[in-house]
């Protein structure tokens, strides 16, 4: 099965997949990283797996309608069947949404759809959110919205700081995100097309 990851940022959500053994042998091809920040930590991950990577600035381009269709343009010969958003911090549009439909997986620090957006993490914290959690869904128009996959809780302990609270919510994302595809290389009866 085929996949293109798009990521901002740090990575450790495209590195958990990428390093995960357990996946290459159920037939997972990360093809592509798309990123669109030249100088994101993710880039330096991919170049260590050996994964072509795809910088894309949306300043590039006229609007962002002819920047999802330039991602189009380089999926679309590699046979992209899955795109997982790991970090990926721009809304679709429906120009990349209608390519793949139903094929666009998101995934979120928090039960959605609570905390929705930016800063998931700080926000359940600072109002004291007993239980906070992880969301990996299918991708809609919305921000954050689109048909829930798998959600886990998070608990907050009592000695919880903000930063160990998101160490945990971090590490649950990249045991989740491993499950969720790998349920997905099982359906596709783990073989790459
Ligand atoms: C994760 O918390 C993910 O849920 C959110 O962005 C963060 C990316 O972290 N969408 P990383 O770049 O994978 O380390």
């Amino acid at each position: 099965m085929k996949v293109a990851i798009f990521a901002s940022g740090n990575g450790s959500n495209f590195e958990a997949i990428a390093g995960s053994d357990e996946l290459r042998s159920l037939g997972l091809g990360i093809e592509l990283l798309v990123c669109d920040q030249p100088n994101a930590h993710v880039i330096k991950r991919a170049e260590k797996y050996h994964i072509p990577v795809f910088v894309n600035q949306l300043s590039d381009y006229a609007n962002r309608g002819e920047y999802e269709q330039a991602i189009i343009d380089k999926l679309m010969p590699l046979k992209i069947e899955y795109i997982l958003l790991a970090g990926y911090m721009r809304v679709v549009t429906p120009v990349l949404l209608g390519a793949y439909p139903k094929h666009i997986i998101n995934i979120h620090p928090s039960l959605l759809p609570k905390y929705s957006g930016l800063e998931a993490i700080e926000r359940a914290y600072a109002a004291n959110e007993p239980v906070t959690g992880v969301t990996i869904h299918y991708i809609d128009e919305g921000v954050d919205t689109g048909p829930i996959i798998k959600q886990m809780k998070v608990v907050r302990l009592k000695n919880d700081t903000e930063a160990s609270l998101e160490s945990r919510i971090h590490q649950t994302e990249h045991q989740m995100y491993r499950t969720v595809v790998r349920d997905l290389l099982i359906k596709n009866n783990g073989v790459s097309k």
